[in-house]
């Protein structure tokens, strides 16, 4: 195997220990016989009853050097294992099954520093003993079932370093045996079931080389311990998503200098912070505080400060910024520019349009200042592009501009652009159809007027969802030729589009909703419509349709909701319109004529409206049977109701 001198004296040497412990050299290959057992064990309990995981782990002479198994690591030195992942590995397909995890298979690897066990469905109740392994220096469990930490052999875990339990059901508050793991730099316990308040002293607080805690996501409360100011080695420190209440704990700050993430959002605290405590962080990177829960005022601007930071994330949603200066856009900003991901949203920030943002941070990959009182025009440097610009949400903001024509060609790798509620004027831009990668689009309630432009036909080909509803956007509908294939969600509603229903839509037969109510459409439904078989929602009141229902609408087997009020259709509706979830069918204002086919009682409706047509006839006994109906509107037609649905549906 071409060992050099100095490692064969080294094999020597391990051997030779190994053989003083009781220990041997399995399959001469170096993975150790008691160590390729246990993995051969644990195999079996991974899989219980008829898995098939951990192929490679198996016991064929040409292959029982167990370091070279899958999701094995060793040392290349002792040959012992150091490092197992075995994150998951419980198969999907046995998640229902219980199955059980005995520490004691552990014990065997006493140089086991790596240890991840990462979402294996492993509840409580199978998982048996301490963990007893003094090497062990990270250990992963996040996403089981668990109700309890595991227990530790204190005397044991002295190297233990990094500890992950997030997203179990850990309940109770912070367990002792946890916290008397004083070697931890890592700890999350974030996303469990745990609750009551902080220890004021000790526990949590001796963990002194603390440089990442996680508590998010959990029921705890109470007012944070002043102790945790000790903790001065912390980098990371996320306490959001519970019920820690009291002023807010601006005093924090003071000493905790080292803080790169600091996530305060959702908690019940109070009273007011100022940013520029954090004026001298200069590690700081990423800041989260959402005040959806809490009543936290944010005070930017006094004292004014210089950042010592550059920051890549910053979430301010919902708080009440900076108060008593009319909103004011933070000045801090000014001086970032690594910022990868800025959300200032639901904040009334008032003022222009902070366009200089985007000219100074030229990696932003999102960027959301939705419900703010922003006025255009806005306008980035037009010469620079924003290849990262993945998520741009300025929606809900008084902008009263038009959009940059040239938009397509500064944000060209755009996936969502929501520019609703912006009063936006002018025309639709062309350059849209530049974003080739953009899958939601939404410009609903503007005033945008004029068409939609070819190019913006020949570039969306991811598009999924797209909503121009409440503009003045007229015809052509929809570019002819498209390319677009994979529209779910298409709202088009309450604008000035003349013509057919738009050809362009075709080829996306995922269609889900249709929304193409008060325009000026004309013509008949195409048959191709029901090439549609996933729509669920489809709305064309108010228009000017013509004909009759269509056959094909009986492929529309998954329809909730259909809309056809206010046209000027006629004939009579084909009997398979009984789909069986069809909830809502409102036909009113139409010339919809003959008796109701009588399979309309197979579906289940809450509302049928059929108002102000010729239907004739006599509504069919079984319409009595219909034991959802809320609604039911027959006026102004020739029908001839039964007795006894009279008595059943003023009955509802
Ligand atoms: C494994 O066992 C489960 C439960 O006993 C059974 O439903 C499943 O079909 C079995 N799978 C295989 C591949 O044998
Ligand atoms: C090991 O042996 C088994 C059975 O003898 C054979 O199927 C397999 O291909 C061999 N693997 C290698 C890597 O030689
Ligand atoms: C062990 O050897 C491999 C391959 O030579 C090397 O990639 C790895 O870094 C080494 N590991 C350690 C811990 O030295
Ligand atoms: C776990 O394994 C140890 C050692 O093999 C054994 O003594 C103990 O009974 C096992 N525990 C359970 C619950 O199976
Ligand atoms: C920890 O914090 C408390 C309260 O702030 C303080 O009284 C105590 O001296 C600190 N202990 C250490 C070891 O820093
Ligand atoms: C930050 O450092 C500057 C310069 O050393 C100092 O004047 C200022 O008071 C410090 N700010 C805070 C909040 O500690
Ligand atoms: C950001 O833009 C503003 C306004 O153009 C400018 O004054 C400031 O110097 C820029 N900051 C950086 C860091 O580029
Ligand atoms: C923003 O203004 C609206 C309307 O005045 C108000 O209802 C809302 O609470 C304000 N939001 C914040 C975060 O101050
Ligand atoms: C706009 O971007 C170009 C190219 O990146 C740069 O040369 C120019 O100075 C920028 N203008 C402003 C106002 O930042
Ligand atoms: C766009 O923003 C509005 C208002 O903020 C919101 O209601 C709408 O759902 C967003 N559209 C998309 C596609 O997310
Ligand atoms: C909408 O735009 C038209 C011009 O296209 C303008 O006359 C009208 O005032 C605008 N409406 C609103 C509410 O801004
Ligand atoms: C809508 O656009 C048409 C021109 O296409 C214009 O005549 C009309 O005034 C616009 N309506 C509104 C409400 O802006």
């Amino acid at each position: 195997m071409g060992y050099s001198v100095r490692e064969q004296t080294w094999w020597v040497v391990v051997v030779v220990g190994m053989t003083i412990l009781g220990l041997h050299v399995g399959g001469g290959e170096g993975c150790l016989r008691e160590e390729r057992e246990a993995l051969l064990k644990l195999k079996e309990a991974f899989n219980y009853p008829n898995g098939s995981s951990l192929p490679s782990w198996n016991n064929l002479t040409n292959h029982s050097d167990c370091c070279t198994w899958e999701r094995v690591a060793c040392d290349n030195y002792t040959h012992r294992v150091i490092e197992l992942d075995l994150s998951h590995t419980r198969p999907q397909e046995l998640r229902r099954i219980k199955w059980s995890l005995n520490a004691s298979y552990f014990l065997p690897f006493h140089q086991l520093q790596h240890l991840d066990l990462w979402a294996n469905y492993l509840s409580q109740s199978g998982l048996f003993g301490d963990i007893k392994l003094h090497s062990l220096e990270r250990l992963h469990f996040g996403e089981n079932e668990l109700t309890e930490a595991p227990s530790f052999d204190l005397s044991r875990s002295r190297n233990l370093k990094v500890l992950s339990l997030l997203g179990n059901f850990l309940e109770g508050s912070l367990p002792e045996s946890i916290m008397s793991l004083t070697s931890l730099t890592f700890l999350s316990l974030s996303h469990n079931n745990m609750n009551g308040s902080l220890p004021k002293q000790g526990g949590l607080c001796n963990m002194k080389n603390l440089q990442q805690l996680d508590l998010s996501l959990n029921n705890f409360e109470g007012k944070l311990p002043m102790c945790l100011g000790n903790l001065t080695s912390l980098s990371l420190l996320a306490l959001n998503s519970n019920g820690f209440e009291g002023i807010f704990p601006s005093w924090l700050f003071h000493t905790l200098r080292s803080l790169a993430t600091i996530s305060f959002s959702d908690d019940n605290f109070r009273g007011s912070f100022s940013l520029s405590l954090l004026a001298n962080h200069s590690n700081l990177r990423d800041f989260h505080m959402s005040c959806y829960n809490t009543n936290v005022k944010l005070e930017t601007e006094n004292p004014s400060f210089f950042p010592s930071f550059q920051l890549s994330y910053l979430y301010i949603n919902g708080c009440t910024l900076n108060e008593v200066n009319n909103n004011k856009m933070p000045t801090f900003l000014l001086y970032q520019q690594d910022l990868l991901v800025l959300e200032l949203t639901h904040l009334n920030i008032s003022g222009a349009f902070p366009s200089w943002l985007l000219t100074n941070n030229t990696k932003l990959n999102t960027f959301a200042m939705s419900n703010n009182l922003l006025i255009g025009p806005f306008e980035p440097n037009s010469t620079s592009k924003l290849l990262q610009m993945q998520f741009f949400d300025v929606s809900s903001n008084p902008i009263k501009h038009e959009v940059p024509s040239n938009i397509g060609s500064i944000f060209p790798n755009l996936i969502s652009l929501n520019m609703s509620s912006c009063s936006l004027q002018g025309i639709f831009p062309a350059s849209i159809g530049e974003m080739r990668q953009l899958n939601d689009l939404d410009l609903s309630d503007n005033n945008l007027s004029s068409y939609l432009p070819q190019e913006f036909g020949r570039g969306g080909s991811e598009l999924r969802f797209m909503r121009l509803s409440n503009n003045n956007l007229s015809s052509p509908c929809f570019p002819v030729k498209s390319t677009f294939r994979y529209l779910l969600f298409v709202g088009l509603n309450n604008n000035n589009f003349k013509g057919n229903i738009p050809t362009g839509i075709i080829n996306s037969t995922g269609l889900r909703m249709l929304d193409l109510n008060a325009n000026q459409l004309s013509g008949e439904i195409p048959s191709w419509i029901g090439n549609f078989q996933r729509m669920s929602y489809l709305i064309l009141s108010k228009n000017s349709l013509r004909g009759s229902v269509p056959q094909s609408f009986c492929n529309l087997t998954e329809l909730i909701y259909l809309e056809l009020s206010e046209n000027k259709f006629k004939g009579s509706l084909p009997s398979c319109l009984n789909m069986p979830l069809l909830k809502y069918l409102h036909l009113q204002s139409n010339q919809f004529m003959r008796p109701l086919p009588s399979t309309l009682a197979n579906s289940p409706l809450l509302t049928l409206d059929l108002m102000r047509n010729n239907f004739s006839g006599q509504v069919p006994i079984l319409f009595s049977l219909f034991l959802n109906l809320r609604v039911l509107i027959l006026k102004e037609n020739k029908l001839k109701v039964p007795f006894l649905l009279i008595c059943v549906s003023s009955g509802k």
